[in-house]
Parts: structure tokens; C-alpha cells; sequence
């Protein structure tokens, strides 16, 4: 089996990436990743020199670059990770989020087509239902809750996911969808609530907490994530949708107080500012389908996941600090200049 991964240099991708390299050592893994600002290619060291796995720096908006590759690997599946995927990055500049997470996705499933690919899959996001209201905690999304986006980035992700579903209508693409709600775990962007958090408490620095920090999100472990789309891509129907949440809804404000306890960090680091335009109020999943179909049930508890995850952040500080002080871009050219 061969599997294209794109976007496998960020937070999610490079995580199953890893997973899938462990669990089946006969497949061969191709990484599709431009590297932008959230691609970091350390992340991948430990694989770069495997047998089975390559690197490739294209953009999957680069039609002529993602038709070679197609040419040259004949893969049997993709698995597209690679998007823009930060809501504030979004609302300051929609246009590279229509660029990568919608025509990049079309591009893809071009050269799927071309190709006859047995499987595409895409990873998208719960956000593509908008939100639900605090005080009504019976409300879940399922897969049949109507697509009703908030954010430029929700917006680009609905319309890749509509496009994705046309494909499979109008040509008969074998698709999968998969809406996740937020993860955690490590190697994820220090742009991002959790790991922005650990950061700044490390540093001492104000843990900058949006309007009340009432909003509510459904935290999954990456590693569950990633679990529940090797489960898709193998065993999943073709033209379905499946939700992916962890049952594990939490305020943020709570989560920041999670972080500054366990660090042993005073509460008075934390900052109430101005909140973010369109805000969603809280994200809620049901899982009910992907459990039914397909036996998923997430396995770390967040008391447990949230742990680890500040354990990998104090043992990885290398990770984060080259990111925050942009050094991690030159790492690219430092690798390829010691393999010419
Ligand atoms: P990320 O921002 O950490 O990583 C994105 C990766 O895509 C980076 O390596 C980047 O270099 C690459 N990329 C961006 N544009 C590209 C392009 N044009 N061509 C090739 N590569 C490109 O993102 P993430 O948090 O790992 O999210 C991965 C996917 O999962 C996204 O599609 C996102 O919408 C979805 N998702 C994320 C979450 C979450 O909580 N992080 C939840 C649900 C769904
Ligand atoms: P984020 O990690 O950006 O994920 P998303 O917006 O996709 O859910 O943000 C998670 C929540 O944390 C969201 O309600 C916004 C909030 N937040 C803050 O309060 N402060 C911050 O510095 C960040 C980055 C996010």
C-alpha cells in the first residue's frame, strides 16, 4: 500500500504519519507538504531516513508538481491533511485558505481521478457546523447537522468538503470525510490555545485568554484522531461522512487554569482580552456513527492526554523554542544542503 500524506509536516499529519509507520512497516508513506509558517520538518527527523517514507516540498495547489508525483508513486491512497487552519489567521487574511483548503483539494482529487485511486480522504473539521448555544448541553453535531460556517477558515473547509462529496457524486471518486473536533497532543503549532499556553506560562509570560474564556471545545487526543482515520480509510463506506469527537467538552478558561496548575503557575498570569470577531460559542460531537460502523472509541482521558502533553512540551522545549524564534524555517535548507 502506498499512501500520499499531505500537510504531514504539521501538527495532525506528522502524528499519523508516525502511527502509520509504526503499525504497518510495509507501506510506504510519501509526505506531500510545502512547509509553510506551520510546517516544521525536524518534526519528521526521526522518519526522514526510513526506506519506506519520502519527503516532498510541493504545494497541493501546484498542479503540475501534484500530477508528477502521482506519475512517479501511482499511490493508492491519499489522506490530505494540508490546509491553512487557524481561525485568526483566517479572518486577517482569508485568501490563501480558498487557495490551499479548497483548490488544493480540487487538485488533488484531479490527479485522484487520473490516477484511480482506491481511496481519498479528507480530514476536515467540526467546524464546518458553526456552533451550538451554552445552554443547551443536549445539542450534538452528527454528520446530518447542516453545514453553517462562521469563519473564513470554517467557510473554506465546508466548501472543500462539498467539492469532495461532488466528486464522488459526479465521478464516482472513492471518498471518505472525516470532522474532527479539537486536538491536542504533541507537536502541535504554538499559535493554537494549548500550546500557546504552556509557552507563555514556561516563559511567565500573560496567558491571553479571549473575550470570557467561556467558549466551550471537545478535546480529542491526536493520537485518537489519527486512530479513527486509519479506521476510515480501511474500513470506512465510500460517500460517507464521519464524525470523530472525544466526548470531552471543556471552557477554555479551564483548560488555561489545567495548565497553569499543573506547571505549578500562578492564575494571575492569565489575561482576559479582547475576543476574537464571530467567535464560536461551543462544539460538541456526536460519535454515535464512527462507533457503530467502525468500533472507534477515543482512549485517552483528558485528565491523562492533557498530562502528556505538557510532558512532551517540558521534554521538547528544543521543538518549540526554534519555532518561536523562526529558526525552524532554516531547518529545510540545513537538511538539503547536507543531502546534495
Ligand atoms: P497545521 O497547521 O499544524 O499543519 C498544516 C500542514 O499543512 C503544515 O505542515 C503546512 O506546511 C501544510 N500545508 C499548508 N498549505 C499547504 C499547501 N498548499 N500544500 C502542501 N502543504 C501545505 O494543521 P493541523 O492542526 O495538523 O490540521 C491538519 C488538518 O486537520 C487540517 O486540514 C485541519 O483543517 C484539520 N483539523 C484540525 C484540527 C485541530 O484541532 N488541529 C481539528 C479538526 C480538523
Ligand atoms: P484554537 O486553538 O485557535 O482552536 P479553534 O479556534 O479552531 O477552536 O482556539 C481554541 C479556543 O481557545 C477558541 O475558543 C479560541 C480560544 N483562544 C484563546 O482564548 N486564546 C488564544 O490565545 C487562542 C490561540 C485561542
Amino acid at each position: 500500500m502506498k499512501i500520499i500524506v499531505t500537510g504531514g509536516a504539521g501538527f495532525i499529519g506528522s502524528n499519523f504519519i508516525f502511527h502509520m509507520l509504526k503499525k504497518y512497516p510495509d507501506y510506504r508513506i510519501i509526505c506531500l507538504d510545502c512547509l509553510t509558517y506551520a510546517g516544521n520538518l525536524s518534526t519528521l527527523a526521526s522518519v526522514m531516513d526510513a526506506p519506506n517514507f519520502r519527503f516532498v516540498k510541493e504545494s497541493i495547489t501546484d498542479r503540475k508538481a501534484v500530477f508528477a508525483l502521482f506519475e512517479e508513486e501511482h499511490p493508492d491512497m491519499v489522506v490530505n491533511f494540508a490546509a491553512e487552519s487557524h481561525v485568526d489567521r483566517s479572518i486577517e487574511d482569508p485568501e490563501v485558505f480558498l487557495d490551499t483548503n479548497i483548490k488544493g483539494t480540487a487538485v488533488l482529487m484531479d490527479a485522484c481521478r487520473k490516477y484511480n485511486i482506491r481511496r481519498y480522504h479528507q480530514v476536515s473539521t467540526d467546524e464546518v457546523y458553526g456552533d451550538l448555544p451554552l445552554d443547551r448541553p443536549d445539542l450534538f453535531f452528527t454528520e446530518e447537522t447542516p453545514i453553517h460556517t462562521s469563519s473564513p477558515y470554517s467557510s473554506s473547509k465546508a466548501a472543500a468538503d462539498l467539492l469532495v462529496l461532488a466528486y464522488h457524486r459526479t465521478y464516482g471518486l472513492p471518498v471518505t470525510i472525516s470532522r474532527c473536533s479539537n486536538n491536542y497532543g504533541p507537536y502541535h503549532f504554538p499559535e493554537k490555545l494549548i500550546p500557546l499556553m504552556i509557552a507563555n506560562a514556561l516563559n511567565d509570560k500573560p496567558l491571553p485568554v479571549y473575550g470570557k474564556g467561556e467558549n466551550v471545545r471537545d478535546w480529542l487526543y491526536v493520537e485518537d484522531h489519527c486512530k479513527a482515520i486509519d479506521l476510515i480509510i480501511h474500513k470506512g463506506r465510500e460517500g460517507e461522512v464521519y464524525n470523530i469527537g472525544g466526548h470531552n467538552e471543556m471552557k477554555n478558561i479551564d483548560i488555561v487554569k489545567i495548565i497553569c496548575r499543573e506547571l505549578g503557575k500562578p492564575e494571575s498570569l492569565i489575561t482576559y482580552v479582547t475576543d476574537r470577531k464571530g467567535h464560536d460559542m461551543r462544539y460538541a460531537i456526536d460519535p454515535t456513527k464512527i462507533f457503530q460502523e467502525l468500533g472507534w472509541l477515543p482512549e485517552t482521558k483528558f485528565a491523562d492526554g492533557i498530562k502528556k502533553t505538557i510532558r512532551w512540551y517540558l521534554d521538547n522545549r528544543e521543538w518549540w523554542e526554534t519555532i518561536l524564534s523562526g529558526e525552524y524555517q532554516d531547518y529545510y535548507e540545513k537538511m538539503y544542503a547536507r543531502r546534495i
